[in-house]
Parts: C-alpha cells; sequence; structure tokens
C-alpha cells in the first residue's frame, strides 16, 4: 500500500508487505544516523502533535522522528487544557483549524473512534497515538520492529499479551499487527481484564491457536515474547476495583529465571509495578530498546506519508 496522504488509524490496514517495507525503511534511517548523516528528507514539512492525554515516548519520539528528517513540529502536549478545547471547541473544530498549520496531525485523545472523527473532518493525514481504549497503530509497528530486532524473526514464535487486555491499547494494536505473521498467542489476563470478543474473535477468525489464561508462570515455560503491561487506571470508574487489579501480575527476576531460555520481555511503557526493577539489567529485558525503535519506525511512517 503507497502510505502518501494516508491515515493511519489502526493497526488493521497493514499487511505484511506493508510491515517489512517500513522495517527496511527504518533500518535504513537507523543506520544512517548511527553514521551521524543528517537527513533532509522532510525538510519544509510540519507536524502537528496534538495530545489529549499524557504521553512521554509517544510524542516526544514522534518529535524527535520529524526533526531527525529536517521537518519542523508544532505541538499542543496538554490539548485539554492548554488549547481552545478549554474554551469547549470541538475536535472537528481543532483538527479543521490545525490542518491550516501543518502537513500532518497526531493525535491523542481519550475516546474509542477519536481518530476516525478527526480524519473524517481534517484534509492533512491524522496518525492515531492511541483513541482511549481502542487503539496505538504505531505502537504495534515499533512492538514488532523490536521483536524482528532481538529475536531475528516474528513467524514461529509464541507471543505472550499480559495484563489489562480489556482497556489496553497497546495490545488491541499489537494482536492485530501480529496476525499478519504465523505466531502463537497467550492472552494472559484476570476474567475482568479480558481482552475484548471483538479482538480475540479476530484473531480467530483468522484460524489463530488463541490460548486464553489467567496463569502468567505456566504460559512462561513456553512463551518466546512477553508483553506485560499497564493496568489501566484511568479506564476504571471504579478505584477499588483498580487497586484490586493493578498488582495482578508482577514480573520478576525469579520468574525470568523459570522461563523459556531468551525470553524477549517488552513493555510499552509507562510502567507501574508490572515489571519489577531487577529485570531491567537482564539481556531478555526489551523496553527501553523499544522506546528506542519507536524514533526509527515513525522516521520511517512520516518519510512514506509525507516524502515527495
Ligand atoms: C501506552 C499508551 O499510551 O497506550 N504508552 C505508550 O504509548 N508507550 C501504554 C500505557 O499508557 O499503559
Amino acid at each position: 500500500m503507497d502510505l502518501k496522504g494516508k491515515d493511519i488509524l489502526t493497526a488493521a490496514q497493514f499487511s505484511r508487505e506493508d510491515i517489512e517495507h517500513l522495517f527496511a525503511i527504518a533500518d535504513d534511517f537507523s543506520a544512517r544516523l548511527q553514521k551521524g548523516e543528517r537527513l533532509r528528507r522532510l525538510d519544509g514539512k510540519l507536524l502537528a502533535t496534538v495530545f489529549y492525554e499524557p504521553s512521554t515516548r509517544t510524542r516526544l519520539s514522534f518529535e524527535s522522528a520529524m526533526q531527525r528528517l529536517g521537518g519542523g513540529v508544532v505541538s499542543v502536549a496538554e490539548a485539554k487544557t492548554a488549547s481552545s478545547v478549554a474554551k469547549g471547541e470541538t475536535l472537528a473544530d481543532t483538527v479543521r483549524t490545525i490542518e491550516n498549520y501543518a502537513d500532518a496531525i497526531v493525535l491523542r485523545h481519550s475516546e474509542v473512534g477519536a481518530a476516525q472523527a478527526a480524519a473524517d473532518a481534517a484534509s492533512v493525514p491524522i496518525l492515531n497515538a492511541g483513541d482511549g481504549a481502542g487503539e496505538h497503530p504505531t505502537q504495534a509497528l515499533l512492538d514488532l520492529y523490536t521483536i524482528r530486532a532481538q529475536k531475528g524473526r516474528i513467524d514461529g514464535l509464541r507471543v505472550a499479551l499480559v495484563g489489562d487486555l480489556k482497556n489496553g491499547r497497546t495490545v488491541h494494536s499489537l494482536a492485530r499487527a501480529l496476525s499478519q505473521f504465523k505466531v502463537d498467542f497467550s492472552f494472559v489476563a484476570p476474567a475482568a481484564l479480558a481482552m475484548p470478543a471483538e479482538v480475540s474473535d479476530y484473531m480467530r477468525a483468522r484460524d489463530f491457536a488463541v490460548e486464553e489464561t489467567n496463569d502468567l508462570a505456566r504460559t512462561l515455560t513456553k512463551a518466546d515474547v512477553v508483553y506485560m503491561t499497564r493496568v489501566q487506571k484511568e479506564r476504571f470508574a471504579d478505584p477499588k476495583q483498580y487497586d484490586k487489579l493493578k498488582n495482578f501480575y508482577i514480573l520478576n527476576r525469579d520468574l525470568v529465571s523459570r522461563a523459556k531460555d531468551n525470553l524477549l520481555v517488552m513493555h510499552p511503557l509507562p510502567r507501574v509495578d508490572e515489571i519489577t526493577t531487577d529485570v531491567d539489567s537482564l539481556p531478555n529485558a526489551a523496553y527501553f530498546r523499544q522506546a528506542r525503535n519507536g524514533v526509527f519506525i515513525r522516521m520511517a511512517l512520516l518519510a512514506e506519508i509525507l516524502g515527495g
């Protein structure tokens, strides 16, 4: 698929070929940056980053990616309070304004479907940087890129998605993106945080063997990749329910030592208590490498969407 001028709304829009093409571009950019080359591919282009929810990695890595390609950035980091949204402006009016100031808009919003709604209103590409508990497609691309970099392949692996599968947009997108490869899935969650039927059904309709369990220790004896997630506090109406579930899974050094050899430990970050810090120094820990890879994958995406 030619990505020029396209919106990025869901991980389901990418074919295997698209994903591999983006990996090749990301590899090239990464190698050229390593050599200290100065890239000019998006010279004269401007990217707007508009975030209605907190972010460290997604916003800054998009901005870094754009600037590494010679482009510029305009940014609203706290759109809820620092933009005219606080005066009652609608999302549609906001994007119809910002499109006059930038060639593409990276949007994070608290409502499922917000990126689609913005894309319907906008004439410039919208990149979904998280729509509530919906999706986070660019995170899925950097997750796949990290798996490929660390494991040398994606096909043939068993991937365990762990934690708040109900509210976690990263796992909703990652499961969809992984369905372009030949993987086995373990969805590991307490019943109250199980993967939405929409995602599980999507996998089964594509003939994937999906194991749903709440037993992390047993899953780790066969998983090649474990993707831990934060229990999404901001999606809970009842704080007592959050307190009950927040520490349901904690991955520590002891659990990793009893897992399959070379287990790859991933997390989109931010981490709260799901992975103890004694895991960080193990070669298995890939979460800060994920954060780094976010720049290369977002460079590849921006170059494809905005490049000449
Ligand atoms: C995630 C998100 O915002 O969905 N963070 C990220 O973009 N790396 C994960 C989370 O907040 O738990």
